[in-house]
């Protein structure tokens, strides 16, 4: 491109390559054009530091235990299939994670959102608690705009991860607000790619059966609503990460 020190070859910096065939001329994006665009995605991702690196190459799927590693490999496979497909929908338009804390559903995530920006897709990352927080002090008129704006950004993106679903103390205004924000996004067909530690059962099912180290305390439709809950299942396929053990407290090497 020509904001670049080093104009491209092939384009002149015009990010459009002219060919000819049979006396017509055509246009195409030059791949340098591609290149830049998944470049500028990167930086306006929202990706918190401790992620930029997660990838689906340092996502380790090899486990001493062999009911941990199918899962790991299972979860591995769902999130990956998912990335190369996409956007072709012949499934669900978006996934949602669902697991115990340190399970790597957040790596699995990040490493989702870059191969799509890789793509040319845009995807933005909002943590669920940081993104309620940021919607509310912009009720304050001395920086409310910016802070409005990010909700704008999490309706309107291409791609919407949310982080740690659920994860907010439950008030009618924050039902409210994720209800907008997943009717908006599913009405349009607009993914989103969410994780949680809460069991996605509905809220009035009983807890009958869900063991692990999943936060049993809470259900997903108790803690977003049963409205959001409902239209999240019907646009996300599930990726279940039980039993997975934190690989936060995993020994060195394993
Ligand atoms: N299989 C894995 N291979 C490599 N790194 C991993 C793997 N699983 C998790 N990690 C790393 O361990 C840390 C915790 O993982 P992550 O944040 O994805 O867990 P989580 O399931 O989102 O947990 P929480 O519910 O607490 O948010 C991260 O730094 C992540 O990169
Ligand atoms: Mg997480
Ligand atoms: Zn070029």
């Amino acid at each position: 491109m020509a904001t670049e020190a080093k104009v491209c070859p092939f384009c002149g910096g015009t990010g459009w390559r002219i060919h000819e065939i049979g006396g017509l001329s055509g246009a195409e994006r030059c791949d340098c054009f591609k290149v830049h665009r998944a470049a500028r995605l990167v930086e306006s991702a929202n990706v918190p530091a401790n992620y930029t690196k997660a990838s689906f190459e340092n996502f380790s799927i090899v486990h001493h235990d062999k009911q941990q590693e199918t899962r790991l490999v299972d979860s591995f496979k769902a999130a990956y299939d998912f990335a190369e497909r996409f956007p072709q929908r012949t499934e669900k338009p978006g996934l949602l994670f669902v697991g115990p804390t340190g399970a790597g559903k957040t790596h699995l995530a990040v490493a989702v959102m870059r191969r799509l920006m890789q793509k040319g897709f845009e995807s933005v990352f909002f943590g669920y608690q940081e993104l309620l927080e940021k919607l509310k002090s912009s009720y304050d008129p001395a920086y409310g705009a910016a802070l409005r704006e990010s909700y704008q950004r999490a309706l309107e993106c291409e791609v919407l991860v949310l982080d740690d679903l659920g994860a907010y103390r439950v008030t009618d205004w924050v039902l409210d607000t994720v209800t907008h924000l997943i009717t908006v996004r599913c009405n349009e067909r607009r993914p989103v790619i969410a994780t949680t530690n809460l069991v996605e059962g509905r809220a009035d099912l009983t807890r009958k059966g869900m063991g692990g180290e999943t936060d049993t305390r809470y259900l997903l439709g108790e803690r977003i609503g049963e409205r959001a809950r409902s239209r999240l299942m019907e646009m996300c396929s599930i990726i279940r990460m039980h039993g997975i053990s934190d690989y936060r407290e995993r020994p060195v090497g394993r």
